[in-house]
């Protein structure tokens, strides 16, 4: 991260209360300065690299071994469901929100749990106290999940404006700071990294502008978080919403949205689950309907929730957070390499922004792109075709030299 988060430096391990989670010895201990054993992580977590070239978690990440395990473990109590007493789902529950809260550095009050980022995303267009003439700055390209629920706000009257990209489809910050300083602008929604091309935005210089002028901002985090160190108690973000299936490496079906301590309070969820009110704590006596929300951002969270789901995510998360998300955004940048020097070789077009803005997710636009698609498949090598361009997304478990192979691959037509 740039700006205001490149010093963050979170502590893994176990946390404190931590008893419902899935295994406490992780064989990626924490070592702040040095890198982990990529071909042990591989042979534990990803043994199926073994055959496969797999560079496509910005689309769907893979499960380690072990959070496949736990989903097992889960799905065996759950076929006897005496063996999944309501006390020990809560638990697991809440050790998502903890570890959630320790990686994106927030306080797990601040969590709720949701199924995907579409949900945070909604919400906060739902409840953020926005009124008729107000404006969403959305950039033009953004993933449609960040796009359709500001659209929608019409029927309230507010307006969504999509701000063009630059020359390189890349967000134009200097044009969104630009726009935010009409006082009409009462959003700014934006993805960390956008999914086309892995342009990673100055979260600090935004967030800056927006404490400014007192406009929410507004984060689709999907394609950032598990790749790239976030810290918002450091950069002020209003609401954040993640899926957990790419980059995260967890079961579809988790996700989170952060909303900022501040915020919770006054914001009043649109639709909200009979977990949302301090009334449910007590399963014994549900009929007293109180309906005081609760304090935290579980008022936000639609019960029932996939707990199997959850349980996987718990499970993926301990393993990202011991071998530490800054190792992971430097390995992942080192992987580009073989990539980005057949692009300087062959003189094909490299879409991906380099440096600051620069994030794990790197595009190409060689020639006969799809040809070039179809034969990296027939290499099994898997990655995607977006906007025109390969979208390459490896992770912690990929390897120097698969990207070798791949950098072959794209040379030889
Ligand atoms: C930027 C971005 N946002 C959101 C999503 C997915 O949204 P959801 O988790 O709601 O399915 C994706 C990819 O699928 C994405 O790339």
């Amino acid at each position: 991260m740039k700006g205001e988060t490149d010093a963050v430096t979170r502590s893994a391990g176990p946390l404190p209360g931590d008893q419902g989670a899935p295994s406490s010895v992780s064989p990626f201990p924490v070592h702040p300065s040095r890198s982990y054993d990529v071909d042990l992580l591989r042979t534990t977590e990803f043994p199926w690299t073994a055959d496969t070239i797999y560079l496509n978690n910005a689309s769907i990440g893979p499960l380690p071994e072990r959070t496949r395990l736990v989903l097992d473990e889960f799905n065996r109590g759950r076929a006897a469901p005496h063996k999944l007493p309501d006390r020990e789902l809560f638990a697991m529950l809440a050790d998502t929100r903890r570890r959630i809260a320790q990686l994106v550095g927030a306080s797990a009050e601040e969590i709720a749990l949701t199924v995907n980022t579409g949900f945070g995303i909604s919400m906060a267009a739902r409840a953020l106290p926005l009124a008729p003439g107000d404006i969403v700055l959305v950039s033009d390209k953004e993933f449609p999940a960040n796009v359709y629920p500001w659209l929608r706000l019409k029927d309230r009257g507010v307006a969504m404006e999509l701000v063009p990209t630059t020359a390189e489809g890349w967000p134009d910050e200097a044009r969104l700071l630009e726009r935010l300083r009409d006082p009409r602008v009462r959003v700014l929604a934006v993805s960390l990294v956008q999914f086309s091309n892995g342009y990673l935005v100055d979260l600090g210089r935004l967030s800056a502008a927006t404490r400014e002028t007192g406009a929410f901002l507004v984060v689709d985090a999907i394609q950032g978080i598990g790749q790239l160190p976030l810290d918002l108690s450091r950069t002020r973000v209003d609401v954040l919403a993640c899926g957990a299936q790419k980059w995260l490496l967890s079961p579809w079906g988790a996700g989170f949205v952060y909303v900022h301590r501040d915020l919770i309070g006054a914001l009043d969820p649109a639709i909200t689950g009979w977990l949302s009110f301090e009334g449910t704590d007590d399963l014994t006596r549900l009929t007293q309907y109180d309906d005081t929300l609760r304090a935290d951002a579980r008022r936000f969270e639609l019960m029932t929730l996939p707990y199997q789901d959850f349980a996987g995510f718990n499970a993926s998360l301990e393993l990202l957070l011991s071998i530490g998300i800054e190792q992971i955004r430097d390995h992942i940048a080192t992987l580009h390499q073989p990539v980005l020097a057949w692009a300087e070789r062959s003189g094909a077009r490299v879409v991906s922004p380099r440096g600051a803005s620069g994030s794990g997710i790197l595009c190409v636009a060689p020639e006969g792109v799809q040809a070039v698609h179809r034969r990296l498949k027939a290499a099994r090598i898997v990655c995607s075709l977006r906007e025109g361009a390969i979208r390459f997304s490896p992770h912690c478990y990929n390897t120097v030299a698969e990207m070798e192979r791949v950098a072959q691959a794209l040379a030889s037509d």
